[in-house]
């Protein structure tokens, strides 16, 4: 008797054999049918059991959600729906699931009653889908750097850095908040701190990863990332996972070359190992699109989404070509944006992203050549003394996925920068050892996580493309 995932058992059908599986009912129809998932695939088992071979005491305690050892022999299936089935011989009851108070049942659950039962939601197939693709893509992410020559580098997550200078960090501090020690002034003196000095959840290991890129060339981070910005879209986490690669040698056109045949790659790893994932996950989406009014439905169903992405080149636009389209366009004229564009200067909103890459362009888009005030200090100013060398790819339905940059190499420029931001030279004094000692073109860009696997499953909200979600207010599990 051989134990089998439900996957293999589909895949390999060893019809004839004696077979066990381990799983949790689906469905358990007419005391006849059980319908067994393991999480090892989309598909599930059907166990026929013949009720009068088995006690009334053990077939009470099958029903939605319980966890059951079958055995039996697998056969060609009478039915429709499925090849193989098992005629089942023996049934072990791991633990039952009460119907009555088992919240997971086989109906149609929205998603934000899911969201407050996040440790059982893995059990349906939404979230068992969406996992898995998760699971593929960040494999896929470490399958591509590995392979093209790319070091897997863990930055620190405890840092005394404000990488964005965005001021949006969580404090890290094991001083009691009831009573502190203070300075001379009254103020908390972070010298007692664990650390000896103010230390936060890192926005971003992108300073820490171009001092290793300045050493083993290219390298690059996946790991968690901590935003204390109060935006309850559904496209912000206060919790996020980014992928940075930092490339020493790279300009900026080296950079979007990479990070175009980087998404792609990692879409088409998708396409070509979740099938039966993404398959689902097409129809579920076709499903929720016919309760849409027309304007909101998506034009291509998913697969065709991901292969439209994989096999078109993303259109590079500059930012001052963005500003002359959205100035020109429709709902500007027509003041249906939010917040109008009226002059070179203005930073993009994703109403404006989303116009370029969803009704003008019908494809993804790379910006690049931002104004220097609305992107962080560390990006290369160009030789209009204007503009910096920043690119931001948007995609349809998310918006921005990726922001990257050159990063500044010339000492006296982030010198000079730094300073007209009011930012304290004395707490960057390594990273700006990196242009005294060595310095060189570099270049890096982060892939939001969440983001990647929000397209990759059609999914609407972050919060349900990452286990257990921090928010604004929310923090449970
Ligand atoms: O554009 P961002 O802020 O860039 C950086 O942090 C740079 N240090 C990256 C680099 O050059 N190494 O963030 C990068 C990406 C965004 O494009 C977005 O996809 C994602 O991270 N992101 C978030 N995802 C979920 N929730 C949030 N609050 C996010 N903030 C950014
Ligand atoms: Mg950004």
């Amino acid at each position: 008797m051989k134990s089998y995932s439900v996957k293999e058992l589909l895949e390999k059908q060893p019809v004839g054999d004696v077979v066990v599986i381990n799983g949790w009912v689906k469905t358990f129809r007419s005391n006849r049918f059980i319908a067994l998932n393991d999480g090892s695939t989309i598909h599930n088992l059907q166990c026929v059991v013949d009720f009068e071979q088995f006690d009334d005491a053990l077939l009470k305690q099958i029903s939605t959600g319980a966890a059951l050892k079958i055995s039996g022999t697998l056969v060609e299936s009478q039915g429709k729906g499925q090849l193989v089935e098992i005629q089942t011989t023996d049934i072990f009851v791991h633990g039952k699931a009460d119907p009555d108070t088992y919240p997971i049942q086989p109906k149609k659950h929205s998603l934000e009653f899911l969201r407050e039962k996040a440790h059982l939601r893995i059990r349906t197939n939404t979230f068992a889908a969406v996992m898995r693709v998760r699971s593929a893509l960040a494999f896929a992410i470490h399958s591509y750097f590995q392979q093209n020559g790319f070091y897997y580098m863990h930055a620190p997550i405890i840092t005394g850095s404000d990488a964005e200078g965005a001021g949006e960090m969580f404090r890290v501090s094991t001083l009691n908040p009831k009573n502190p020690p203070l300075t001379e002034n009254g103020e908390v003196d972070y010298e007692h701190d664990f650390f000896g000095k103010e230390t936060n959840l890192t926005v971003s290991g992108q300073l820490e990863a171009e001092t290793y890129a300045m050493g083993l060339g290219k390298v690059y981070t996946f790991g968690p990332t901590f935003r204390a910005e109060n935006s309850n879209t559904s496209r912000h986490l206060a919790e996020f996972w980014m992928i940075e690669p930092e490339m020493a040698f790279y300009d900026l056109d080296a950079n979007m070359d990479l990070a175009e045949d980087f998404i792609k790659w990692i879409l088409k790893y998708v396409l070509d190992n979740c099938n039966d994932d993404l398959q689902f996950l097409e129809s579920r989406l076709l499903d929720e699109e016919k309760s849409k009014p027309q304007h909101e439905r998506s034009e291509m169903p998913l697969i065709e989404k991901l292969k439209f992405v994989v096999e078109n080149n993303f259109k590079r636009v500059s930012y001052t070509e963005a500003i002359d389209i959205l100035k020109n366009s429709k709902p500007n004229k027509k003041k249906k944006f939010q917040f109008p564009i009226n002059e070179w200067g203005a930073d993009l909103q994703s109403e404006h992203e989303r116009f370029l890459v969803e009704k003008h362009f019908n494809c993804p888009v790379i910006l690049f050549d931002y104004p220097a005030n609305i992107k962080a200090f560390y990006m290369r100013l160009n030789e209009d003394d204007k503009t910096v060398r920043a690119m931001d790819v948007l995609f349809p339905g998310i918006g921005e996925i990726v922001g990257g940059s050159q990063r500044e190499e010339r000492l006296d420029v982030l010198q000079q920068k730094i300073k007209a931001l009011d930012i304290d030279e004395k707490e960057l004094w390594w990273y700006l050892d990196l242009r005294r000692f060595g310095t060189a073109v570099h270049s890096g860009f982060g892939l939001g996580f969440e983001r990647v696997v929000q397209f990759a499953t059609g999914m609407g909200n972050i919060r349900d493309v990452i286990p257990y979600p921090r928010t604004p207010q929310n923090a449970e599990f």
